[in-house]
């Protein structure tokens, strides 16, 4: 039986103040969650007042973007070292933000993830295709090359100890939503991909939806028998949507 997870995305927004009352809020809101867990990933700075706020509450924390390299001459880069010391548990891969906007590719997106697992930190890996991928017919196609990629550098060991996530581009921050049907038929592509691997990590590893997911729309996805929790944008910035969402992910 897989635990369902809901993780907030907070992308690129957020003030002091603000997280302050989002994240106290969320706390006191998912206090009584039985089955559910949940987390939120957030902007690098926001980190510490992440762990401050967080630790000891049910909610789970952590980043968005993480470097492949473990030290050295990079730039303006964070390592996965780094993200343990404020406490991180999951940090999001290859989030298709990342893949289009700033070029990550599949080897870059697994090499973060093998960074991650190997500080000892969840990597949530997302893949998804975009509107004219799906139009093209080649959904399966192109999330059967990111889950391989994934799979290839990670083996069945790695993939046991991480979080995947589908997001198809096109239901991302457009609130077109993917149907649970469309949802459920990707997500078990995905596991079957992964039983191909290993029938013992296929059956284990948590398969979240992302896509416009918003608490209307939570449970019918969530009750999907291969999607295990979403991966929340937009609607994880208001502290009563996502603490629905929270909500509807802990049922039996
Ligand atoms: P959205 O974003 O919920 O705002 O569509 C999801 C995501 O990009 O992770």
């Amino acid at each position: 039986m897989r635990q369902r997870l809901a993780v907030g995305n907070w992308k690129m927004h957020g003030n002091l103040p603000e997280n302050r009352s989002l994240l106290d809020a969320v706390v006191a809101g998912v206090a009584g969650l039985q089955r559910a867990a949940c987390a939120v990933c957030v902007p690098f700075p926001y980190l510490a007042q992440a762990q401050s706020a967080l630790a000891g509450s049910k909610v789970a924390w952590g980043a968005q973007n993480v470097s492949q390299h473990p030290k050295g001459a990079f730039t303006g880069e964070v390592s996965a070292a780094m993200l343990l010391e404020f406490g991180c548990r999951y940090v999001l891969v290859g989030h298709s933000e990342r893949r289009q906007l700033f070029g990550e590719d599949d080897a870059t997106v697994a090499a973060k993830a093998k960074a991650l697992l190997a500080a000892g930190l969840t990597p949530i890996v997302c893949v998804g295709e975009t509107l004219a991928e799906r139009e093209g017919n080649i959904t399966e196609q192109v999330v059967g090359r990111q889950v391989a990629a994934a799979a290839d550098a990670l083996g069945a060991d790695g993939l046991a100890a991480s979080v995947m996530a589908y997001e198809p581009v096109w239901a991302i921050g457009t609130g077109k939503t993917a149907s649970p049907e469309q949802a459920q038929a990707v997500h078990a592509f995905i596991r079957g991909l992964l039983a191909g691997r290993d029938r013992k990590m296929a059956g284990s590893v948590q398969i979240l939806y992302g896509g416009s997911v918003k608490a209307s729309n939570a449970a019918e996805l969530f009750a999907k028998a291969d999607v295990d929790g979403g991966l929340i944008g937009g609607a994880s910035l208001v502290a009563g949507e996502f603490i629905a969402i929270c909500k509807a992910a802990d049922v039996a």
